[in-house]
């Protein structure tokens, strides 16, 4: 049996613009509906600045359509619109208010260990006795909400701010709390910019120490959006001994540099591997790779983080290895990091 297009319509006037009770199709919402046998798609377009809005409309409709017989899947995308008149756009880095620190995560290569890093680090600064926060802004892989074990879902505040989420002492917030897990976002181009602004703009931290960016990889037009939307006090770059990592390091400390953004240093992860049985140390990726850009570069090398099973295991099951065993190696050469920056960035 076919599926036609005024069965779609139908179903998607069961979802209703979050706030409203209107619904998205005479909102007029649906740009097109395409039918491929099962296979649905609908485009919409919408102008917000709330980035809840487009998440909460994409899986509840993504549900109406998976409900009709005979889908067999069913994707929506969405096309966002700054409202007519609206903040932010063309303007410089700004601060966020009541924050002291913001410090980005960065890397050009992907895989390196960006989130891993970003998340022991921001556990091992509240450690310290710092009021912290971590803001995955990786909009196609968000992995805090992974690695912090939490799906709850951030509420509002009446000013349509988003509440972060409260875990191990930390404020956190992920576009992995606002999207579903089968759903990564399908945006493009100049809507993830958008987004990623609304997004990073429109959360309610309260008052911070250090704000912590996870940052996606590479250093292109999503982390330049960033670090041009968000005054930052200076970005750490991660990177494992490999030249492969270490040309896209350089990469990633050019384009800071660009925007006048300090480097506050290289972290080198998966230096190495201590191995359990007879203590002995493996340079699996080379050694002194980190050292050497460190000094080209003319930056500290902050640490160096060896491979271990420990902490990937953490990371997969929703505990940073810094908040579950203090006293592992990783836990502290994260210490002494955060130490370290605490004194550079009081
Ligand atoms: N020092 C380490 N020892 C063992 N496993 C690690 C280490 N660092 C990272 N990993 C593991 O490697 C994988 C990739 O790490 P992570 O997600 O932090 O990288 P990333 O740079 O954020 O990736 P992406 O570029 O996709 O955002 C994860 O499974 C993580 O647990
Ligand atoms: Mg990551």
């Amino acid at each position: 049996m076919s599926v036609s297009e005024a069965q779609i319509r139908d179903a998607l006037k069961s979802v209703k613009y979050p706030g409203f009770t209107r619904d998205i199709v005479s909102f007029g919402l649906i740009k097109s509906v395409n039918i491929d046998n099962g296979d649905i798609k609908v485009q919409l377009a919408l102008s917000t600045n709330d980035p809840n809005v487009p998440a909460t409309i994409k899986n509840e409709a993504e549900s109406a359509l998976r409900a009709i017989e005979g889908i067999r899947s069913a994707k929506v995308l969405i096309d966002i619109h700054a409202p007519p008149g609206g903040a932010g756009t063309g303007i410089g880095a700004t601060r966020i208010p009541g924050i002291k620190h913001v410090i980005a995560v960065a890397s050009g290569k992907g895989g390196v260990g960006k989130s891993t890093v970003a998340a022991n680090l921001a556990v091992a600064l509240e450690q310290t006795g710092a009021r912290v926060g971590l803001c995955d802004c990786d909009i196609y892989g968000p992995s805090i909400s992974l690695m912090f074990g939490t799906r709850e879902r951030p509420m509002a505040t009446e000013e349509n701010k988003i509440v972060p989420i409260e875990q191990y002492g930390l404020r956190l917030m992920s576009m992995g709390f606002l999207l579903d897990d089968a759903s990564p976002a399908i945006l493009r181009g100049p809507m993830v910019t958008r987004y990623t602004q609304q997004f990073l703009q429109q959360v309610e931290w309260g008052e911070l120490d250090y704000l912590v960016l996870d940052l996606p990889p590479g250093t292109g037009d999503i982390q330049l959006t960033i670090v041009q939307t968000v005054a930052l006090s200076g970005a750490i770059i991660v990177t494992t001994p490999q030249e492969v990592a270490l040309i896209d390091a350089r990469k990633a400390a050019t384009m800071f540099d660009k925007v006048n953004v300090p480097v506050l240093g290289l972290v080198e992860n998966m230096s190495y591997f201590l191995s359990p049985s007879d203590g002995k140390r493996y340079d699996i990726f080379g050694s002194g790779g980190g050292e050497r850009e460190a000094k080209r570069l003319r930056v500290p090398l902050l640490g160096q983080i060896p491979i271990d099973i420990a902490t990937r295991e953490a990371g997969d099951h929703g505990v940073p290895i810094a908040g579950e065993d203090r006293q592992s190696p990783v836990s502290r050469e994260f210490k002494k990091i955060a130490e370290n920056l605490r004194k550079s960035l009081p």
